[in-house]
């Protein structure tokens, strides 16, 4: 075998650095799209609210009773000469004062139904727009540190997984404690912790003989570092997989790819971190571990840092 020159060498390792790079590119797509998918299906599920609530207000003002009034009119109309008479001796006339009255009450409370209808659509919307700005305050954004509360960003995290947390019927436990402000590339521990939220989501659908619950906690282990742990009681890890479920392309489901913990584990490193996994085997459930250094903002008093 003929022995490679240096600069063949080189070139080598130029094209692998690049083939890295792209796959590290591609992993780190690949969460982000798992964000944005997670992002318009819970715009999609409040949408479906919203559509009812429509259907329910145009079923509402086309069943109203709004129209017995242009017929009251009418008749007034047909007596403009004896509208007394026609009130008081004329049995339609007579009739009158009592059908008005029931149809003050009918329009009130159609009213009040679509009031309430309304008020619901627009929280609703309110909701919508909510999912929206947590996902832009986030998008487009690459490896910036800026002072930032984890506990605010976790809970960031649970706003863009709730709604679909609650279709699934998973119960979401939170032990969040505060952490003093600290250095964040937001956008990694999001991408990381929905991430993690999914997998567990996914890890429950089986699961049929328990209720299902996801545990989010955080917590510095020492002055140093903190800890963000997403526990699930859901399908659990074999001891073998547990090794190789951070491998780029592992993945034991059907429609997986295997690209999000990868993605997540660098994140993790490069934020100077670490992702770790603990499950006592099939069916035990599983613990995904975010450790991260707290590094507090340069130039912050220790006081407002505690806050
Ligand atoms: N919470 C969990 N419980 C059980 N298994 C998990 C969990 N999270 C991840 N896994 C395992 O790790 C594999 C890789 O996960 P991931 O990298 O997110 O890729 P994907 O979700 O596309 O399969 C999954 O296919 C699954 O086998
Ligand atoms: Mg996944």
């Amino acid at each position: 075998m003929k022995i490679p020159s240096p600069r063949q060498l080189a070139k080598v390792n130029d094209e692998l650095r690049e083939a890295q790079a792209e796959l590290v590119t591609t992993a780190r797509r690949a969460g982000m799209a798992e964000i944005a998918t997670n992002v318009l299906h819970n715009v999609g599920n409040v949408l479906n609210s919203v559509n009812v609530s429509a259907q329910v207000l145009f079923d509402k003002v086309q069943t109203s009773k709004g129209p017995g009034v242009a017929k009251v009119v009418q008749l007034l109309k047909e007596h403009p000469d004896d509208l007394g008479d026609f009130i008081s001796s004329d049995p339609k006339g007579r009739a009158l004062p009592d059908y008005l009255g029931k149809l003050a009450d009918a329009l009130a409370t159609e009213q009040q139904a679509m009031i309430a209808e309304l008020t619901q659509l627009s929280r609703r919307v309110d909701h919508i727009k909510d999912i929206v700005a947590t996902q832009q305050s986030y998008a487009g954004y690459s490896s910036v540190l800026e002072p930032g509360l984890l506990r605010e960003l976790v809970e960031d995290v649970v706003r863009i997984s709730g709604v679909s947390l609650v279709r699934h019927k998973v119960t979401l436990v939170q032990e969040l404690n505060d952490i003093p402000m600290m250095s964040l590339d937001k956008h990694k521990v999001l991408q990381i912790l929905v991430n993690l939220i999914n997998n567990a989501k996914q890890a429950l659908v089986s699961v049929t003989d328990r209720p299902s619950h996801i545990t989010l906690r955080l917590k510095a282990v020492d002055d140093t570092r903190v800890r963000i742990e997403v526990e699930d009681n859901g399908e659990g890890i074999s001891a073998e997989n547990l090794t190789r479920v951070f491998e780029h392309g592992f993945t034991t489901r059907p429609d997986g790819h295997g690209f999000g913990l990868h993605s997540c584990i660098l994140a993790a490193h490069e934020m100077g971190g670490d992702l770790t996994v603990q499950s006592a085997g099939p069916g035990k459930g599983a613990l995904f571990a975010l450790e991260l250094p707290i590094t507090l903002v340069p130039g912050q008093s220790q006081k407002a840092a505690t806050r």
